[in-house]
């Protein structure tokens, strides 16, 4: 059925520059990257924006921590989070920044119509003051004693045992927590935009569809009330734009954060005219993904901007909800905190985006990331029945058939019928972002092809009557080249190879209804590994959520990397004792490796090393870099996870043993080349292994 073809502008919240882009913001690229594909799939005009956060009083203390002027700091970030985007496939228009030119001027023109239309006002506010840094401190940065159940270390604004709300001025006992001096209270000039101003068009947005009932009926509550005048101004040392005509202050971030949507679409237009006239265009519709904690943000301040600013207002807010990983709340100081970078370093990112899509619906609910779940998902589905179809048909039809496909047989077309009538609920379920549906009927859909495949056994039809056979494997591939474009806008890098072996090309949506051509399939490729219950261990303690433990055999860390798979075949090439390149130690508590081979334990080439320099990695909690003089070999850096248990001045000149025959691996803070042997239950009880009594740097040991 042909169907009008939509304009649309899709956004998802900027992310700070301050930190780096965890598996639970994530959710909400993965979440908005499924239905930008899903869209552009079927043939609308799909324009993707995003960018970095880059201003605020969080991301200037970061870089003066760094040593680093906010504006290199913020350069590296935007470098990093491109990188870890990419790794997940999100496929921006426009990545860009708050801080950038654009945003400048569109910042400084809606405050300019915004002060012409009233909707501005100056007051004085009392806030808390770092005496020592001369500096007003935002909620965050005040630690106390919570007002409520006195537990201490709590933040400014709201207790993290009792969950109580509180101002920062009822903190017991408040302390900087920069400084860790007393704050003193402080008076200063305010700029606050006047909410109540827009309360009619507000009120009226809530009820036209822009979000879900269940979150307008949430809204209504805010407008029970007085809409409290909004704070927008924030005064120096602060990184962010300054207020024209008013030296020392500047606007706050959350005022620059949302237009910096309009900014990356300025930049991916190439002026900010064009995106003027892009952003009113009535037949455009413009769609905001969120996490909930920002919905007030957009759907109130936001949304008075734009009124007071002379533009439209977006069509639709996609609220998602947040991200607890083995049923925790996601946190540093707890300990469950996994970066995008850590998670792909070990496992696969097409994992991650079905797993999540499972997960997904259109409603605010949180989403756990179960690992057990998760690897039981993807085995299961992605793995067991999705690609599972494709794994055994194309190889038979090479190795039986000599890969050509044929006519589809008739037994197959009531399958393939149901297959493509299968679309409408899976469009509907797309659109309004069901993404678990869509794998619920993804599935069910692959599970009737496997049982067609093994109903009518195309191995040994096949010596009977071979064009029968071919027939039936045509009709898998055809069904597996479906399931391929249902699947595309969540598993993108898996349907690309499904492409690839049925050469068919790019597919589009319409190509649902077509028939493959008679082709010769190309050789079969592997899609997708399955995920090993060792290779989510290895994250884990990458990643600190649980401690260095289990014995992790140093070729399977480094190949997971690239190749799933190969961190599950891989031979388990273990050192006698445990190394201590990155890799945890072992402990006894462990369940043992798989076995390893006398001639494997042969293969490890054991050397003596001079520790030449070390220095411990400031920005790893574990890692030390060593260089080792190895004799005739030269000389080898080495990350060693010790850096908790040695201090670098006691470590120069000893001779330490070394594995010299591991493959260089490439990790965040340099490549390390070899492993330095060392044994102890981890933290600060490592113990390197030495070596004395006239031993030579790059001498065999055994
Ligand atoms: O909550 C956050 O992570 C903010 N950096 C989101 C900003 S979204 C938009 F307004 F820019
Ligand atoms: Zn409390």
């Amino acid at each position: 059925m042909p169907y009008p073809k939509r304009n649309i502008l899709v956004t998802s919240a900027l992310p700070y520059a301050n930190g780096s882009i965890h598996i639970g913001h994530l959710v909400e690229y993965i979440q908005t990257d499924i239905w930008v594909r899903f869209e552009r799939l079927r043939g609308h005009h799909v324009t993707y924006v995003c960018g970095d956060d880059a201003h605020g009083t969080p991301v200037m203390l970061r870089a003066r921590s760094l040593k680093l002027a906010p504006e290199a700091f913020i350069e590296k970030m935007n470098q990093e989070h491109r990188e870890d985007f990419a790794r997940f496939d999100i496929a921006f228009y426009q990545y860009y920044s708050t801080h950038s030119p654009e945003n400048r001027t569109l910042c400084v023109d809606a405050f300019e119509k915004l002060m012409a239309g009233g909707h501005l006002i100056w007051r004085d506010v009392e806030q808390f003051y770092d005496p020592a840094e001369n500096i007003f401190l935002p909620d965050r940065f005040i630690r106390g004693l919570c007002p409520h159940c006195r537990s201490p270390e709590q933040y400014g604004d709201s207790c993290e045992v009792c969950g109580k709300h509180y101002s920062p001025i009822e903190l017991i006992e408040p302390r900087s927590a920069i400084s860790g001096a007393v704050p003193i209270r402080k008076k200063s000039r305010h700029l606050f935009l006047r909410l109540e101003n827009f309360r009619p068009q507000l009120e009226k947005l809530l009820r036209t569809g822009m979000v879900d009932a269940s979150i307008a009926n949430k809204l209504d509550e805010w407008f029970s009330g007085e809409l409290k005048d909004w704070d927008i101004s924030r005064d120096e040392p602060f990184f962010g734009f300054e207020i024209p005509g008013e030296k020392g202050k500047y606007f706050y971030n959350w005022l620059d954060a949302p237009i910096g949507y309009l900014a990356s679409l300025a930049h991916l237009l190439q002026g900010i005219d064009q995106a003027n006239e892009y952003w009113q265009n009535p037949d455009l519709e413009i769609h905001h993904f969120i996490g909930k904690d920002i919905v007030y943000f957009h759907a109130l301040f936001w949304p008075a901007i734009l009124i007071g600013s002379g533009r439209r207002l977006p069509n639709r807010l996609s609220v998602h909800g947040h991200l607890t990983v083995n049923g925790e709340k996601m946190s540093k100081s707890r300990g469950t905190f996994i970066s995008a970078a850590q998670y792909a370093r070990h496992m696969d990112p097409q994992w991650l985006r079905y797993y999540f899509a499972t997960r997904l619906g259109p409603t605010p609910a949180d989403l756990d990331l179960n690992f057990t779940d998760f690897a039981a998902r993807v085995n299961s589905e992605l793995v067991g029945k999705i690609a599972n179809l494709l794994s055994r048909v194309a190889p038979m039809l090479t190795r039986l058939l000599d890969g050509q496909t044929g006519v589809i047989t008739q037994d197959a077309l009531a399958l393939l019928a149901g297959y493509r009538t299968a679309q409408d609920e899976i469009v509907a379920a797309y659109e309004d972002r069901q993404f678990a549906t869509v794998t619920r009927i993804v599935c069910g859909l692959a599970d009737k092809a496997n049982k067609f495949v093994e109903d009518n056994a195309p191995w040994s039809l096949v010596k009977r009557d071979a064009e029968a056979a071919r027939g039936v494997l045509t009709a898998a591939l055809e069904c597996s080249r479906i399931l391929a474009i249902y699947l595309k806008p969540i598993v993108p890098a898996f349907s690309a190879k499904v492409e690839a072996c049925l050469r068919t090309g790019e597919q589009a949506w319409s190509d649902i209804e077509a028939s493959m051509p008679p082709v010769k399939i190309a050789p079969f490729e592997h899609l997708v590994g399955r995920v090993d219950e060792r290779q989510v261990q290895v994250m884990l303690q990458d990643a600190q959520v649980i401690p260095p433990a289990a014995a992790v055999p140093p070729t399977a860390t480094s190949a997971a990397a690239t190749s799933p798979e190969a961190a599950i075949s891989a031979p388990a090439a273990k050192a006698p004792a445990s190394g201590s390149g990155a890799s945890p130690s072992a402990d006894a508590f462990e369940p043992l490796a798989p076995a390893c081979s006398i001639e494997q334990f042969a293969a490890v080439d054991l050397r003596v090393g001079k520790v030449v320099s070390a220095e411990a990695v400031l920005e790893s909690d574990k890692l030390m870099r060593l260089e080792l003089d190895a004799g005739p070999l030269g000389t080898r850096q080495i990350l060693a996870g010790i850096k908790k248990a040695y201090a670098a001045e006691n470590l120069i000149g000893r001779m330490v043993i070394f594995c010299a025959n591991l493959p260089p691996r490439k990790m965040k803070f340099g490549t390390s080349e070899g492993m330095i042997l060392a044994a102890g239950p981890g933290g600060s009880e490592v113990f390197v292994l030495g070596i004395d009594s006239g031993a030579k740097p790059g001498q065999r040991v055994h």
